[in-house]
């Protein structure tokens, strides 16, 4: 399968990366600086290089060009609003057309669960984050592509479990990041779970049988 992963270089991203490698998958993505390009790929991932918040569909789509699912994991983590806006927000719509302009049918959305932080005093940058992240999910999920969107629970840095809870509604929580990518990349290679939110947090459902008990 040939997966390009926009914010590979991110934590999710190069975790899911790595685990796709090493299953045999073809995966390219894009970075915005050289030296990200050249850690890459000595992995063995072809990344491009080029400011997401400059290009256009038309000039991501030749990017995306014969991949099979693109996956957006990009996200400004609740930073700036002017980055926010341009990663969460807009980019993921370019991304949508560039795929939608480029062929490729699936694409896999890693976004969050709209009720994190609830009862903090998150600051009006992350509340502004969240309200993206949710509009977005609403664009994605009316795309007549073929998507999915998959929403964690708080991202931690401790190793992966190998179980987790998956499925429509999931309490918010926290799960390794590494579980995570198991499990994103378990979903691509599940094509008959599309058009779908789907909530992720830890638990103790072995990560295959909880993506087989997603399979309509
Ligand atoms: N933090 C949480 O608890 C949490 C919970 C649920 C969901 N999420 C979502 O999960 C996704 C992945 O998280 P993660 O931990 O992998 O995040 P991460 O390690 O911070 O990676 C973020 C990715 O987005 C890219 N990015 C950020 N700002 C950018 C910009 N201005 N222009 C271009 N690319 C930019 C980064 O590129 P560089 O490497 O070049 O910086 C990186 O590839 C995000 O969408 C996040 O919103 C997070």
């Amino acid at each position: 399968m040939k997966v390009f992963i926009i914010g590979v270089s991110g934590a999710v991203g190069g975790l899911l990366a790595r685990n796709l490698i090493d299953r045999g998958d073809d995966v390219a993505g894009l970075v915005r600086r050289k030296e990200q390009r050249t850690d890459l790929s000595a992995q063995g991932v072809k990344a491009h290089v080029a400011q997401l918040a400059d290009l256009t569909a038309d000039s991501l789509a030749p990017m995306l060009t014969g991949a099979d699912v693109v996956v957006y994991t990009a996200g400004s983590n609740g930073g700036k609003r002017e980055v926010t806006a341009a990663i969460d927000g807009e980019g993921v719509v370019k991304a949508l057309e560039a795929a939608r302009l480029a062929g490729v049918s699936r694409f896999v959305l890693v976004s969050v669960l709209p009720e994190a932080g609830r009862g903090h005093d998150l600051g009006d940058d992350v509340e502004f984050y969240f309200a993206v992240k949710k509009l977005i999910d609403v664009t994605v999920s009316m795309s007549d592509l073929d998507w999915l969107i998959l929403r964690p629970s708080l991202l931690v840095d401790r190793n992966g479990i190998g179980t987790v809870a998956l499925g429509p509604a999931q309490p918010h929580d926290e799960i390794p990041r590494e579980d995570v990518a198991v499990t994103l990349a378990l979903l691509l290679h599940e094509p008959r779970i599309r058009r779908r939110i789907l909530e992720l947090t830890q638990g103790t459902t072995p990560i295959a049988w909880a993506v087989l008990a997603n399979v309509p």
